[in-house]
């Protein structure tokens, strides 16, 4: 296993319930590392950006407007698998299916206000982490 880093965003409905601390102590607890950090209100067009993947399943604008309901706190993790660790600690899409323990299961409310997002695999990681962060502000140690 390698280093790798990840692209975690905590989503308006946890911010909301002020559970970012909670959030952020269970990827330390796991190893994980925040290396870069930003607390930003998206726009509908940064929104759209990001989730442009999904611009033409049925749910786009509901989590276009969910996205937008509020402030959201990004960060780059760090650590050791920490593609598959950040989605293991997360839980399923859809909380009512996440296992026990993880971050869905414990702060979500369902499947489009869902607490967290992570990416996915390397190349998406990349992608993700450029969209939010120059790389003078990512911080490995
Ligand atoms: P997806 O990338 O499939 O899930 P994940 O966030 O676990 O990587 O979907 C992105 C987001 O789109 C998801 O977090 C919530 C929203 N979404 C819905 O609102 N309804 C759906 O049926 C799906 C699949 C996703």
């Amino acid at each position: 296993m390698s280093v790798q880093r990840t692209l975690s965003i905590i989503k308006p409905d946890a911010v909301a319930k002020n559970v970012i601390g909670q959030i952020l102590a269970r990827f330390e607890q796991a190893g994980l590392k925040v290396i870069a950090a930003r607390m930003m209100q998206l726009s509908r067009e940064d929104a759209g950006r990001f989730y442009a993947v999904h611009k033409e399943r049925p749910f786009f604008k509901d989590l276009v407007d969910f996205m937008v309901s509020g402030p959201v706190m990004v960060q780059v993790l760090e650590g050791e698998n920490a593609i598959q660790k950040n989605r293991d600690l997360m839980g399923a899409t859809d909380p009512k299916k996440a296992d026990k323990g993880t971050i869905r299961a414990d702060f979500a409310e369902s499947i489009d206000a869902n607490a967290v997002h992570g990416s996915d695999a390397p190349e998406t990681a990349a992608t993700e982490i450029a969209f939010f962060f120059p790389e003078m502000n990512i911080h490995s140690r």
